[in-house]
């Protein structure tokens, strides 16, 4: 089955005409539509500084990510009036994107001639982010209705490519330079394939590439279990597939894979100086529930 999703630059948005909705209507695509829109919320919520920010900006932005604000106001016109990108669930969703990016640039610092994989990649604008030297080429990917709609929103870049693929069919590899070292970054990606699918994909990188770095992101098993009554997974009618309540124990499905450590979440220092107060005091409770503190796993490996 062949969908594509356009978005014209008039106000005959297919997304607000309701033609784009289709994108969340197959199982296909179930799990596409939230990754592609809390990627672009997330990060435009938190563009830019102004004098008087609207609702959806902090004051002092985390990210600063121009070409996120730029797709969201074209998926969404009524954007600005929102509060997402402020919000809690705004904030926390930034502060792992934030770790994620932090820790690509500095593999990127030490490895100027990578390969990235950013698996996953929604409309995350990472690439642009983290705007790495020419030396380092650069594959996003994810499945073909996702990255039709990004080629439509984000431009072109040099050393940068698309894969249209599912993650889980692995000839993608084929299409990569694989004897340069690897970073592969799998934002909010890990918890929606099974783990067999998880375990194939790490170690068919670790086999391919001669060294490199997997970074991504997981749940605990009671959050993967309880997932199928998760409203806002609801809502987009996702669900997920896995969990792991020691994702450092995954450095055994591979005799080269070391685990290398954690970048904080919910306790992030960045999540306590920047949320409203509010949002502060709702989070220090919420870190008291030691399975809340770690209902979601930075974890970065190394081979
Ligand atoms: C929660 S979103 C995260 C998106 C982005 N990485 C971010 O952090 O904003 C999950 C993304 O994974 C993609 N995805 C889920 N399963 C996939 C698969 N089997 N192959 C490729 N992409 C997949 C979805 O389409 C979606 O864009």
């Amino acid at each position: 089955m062949s969908r594509s999703c356009q978005v014209t630059p008039s106000g005959s948005d297919p997304l607000v005409a309701g033609t784009l909705p289709r994108f969340r209507a197959g199982p296909r695509f179930a799990q596409a539509e939230p990754g592609a829109c809390l990627a672009c919320r997330r990060s435009a919520g938190l563009a830019f500084g102004r004098l008087e920010p609207p609702p959806n900006r902090l004051p002092d932005p985390i990210l600063g990510d121009a070409y996120a604000e730029q797709v969201m106001r074209r998926l969404d016109p009524g954007y600005d009036k929102r509060r997402f990108g402020t919000s809690q669930m705004g904030l926390v969703a930034v502060v792992r994107t934030k770790a994620h990016d932090d820790w690509a640039r500095s593999f990127l610092a030490e490895h100027p001639d990578a390969v990235v994989l950013h698996l996953g990649c929604g409309l995350d604008a990472r690439a642009y982010r983290v705007d790495p030297p020419a030396t380092v080429d650069w594959y996003d990917l994810d499945y073909p209705a996702v990255i039709e709609l990004r080629q439509q929103l984000l431009p072109p870049r040099e050393h940068y490519t698309l894969i249209g693929s599912s993650v889980t069919d692995l000839t993608w590899l084929e299409r990569v330079p694989r004897s340069r070292p690897v970073l592969m970054i799998a934002e909010g990606l890990v918890p929606y394939l099974t783990e067999t699918d998880v375990r194939r994909l790490l170690t068919s990188v670790v086999d391919a590439f001669p060294t490199g770095r997997l970074q991504f992101d997981t749940v605990p098993v009671w959050a993967w279990r309880t997932s199928k009554w998760d409203p806002t997974l609801r809502k987009y009618d996702a669900q997920f597939h896995c969990g792991f309540n020691t994702p450092a124990a995954l450095a055994e499905w591979h005799p080269r894979l070391e685990y290398v450590d954690e970048a904080p979440m919910y306790d992030s220092p960045i999540l306590m100086a920047k949320a409203p107060a509010n949002a502060r005091r709702m989070y220090r409770l919420l870190n008291l529930l030691p399975g809340m503190k770690r209902s979601t796993r930075i974890v970065r490996f190394r081979f």
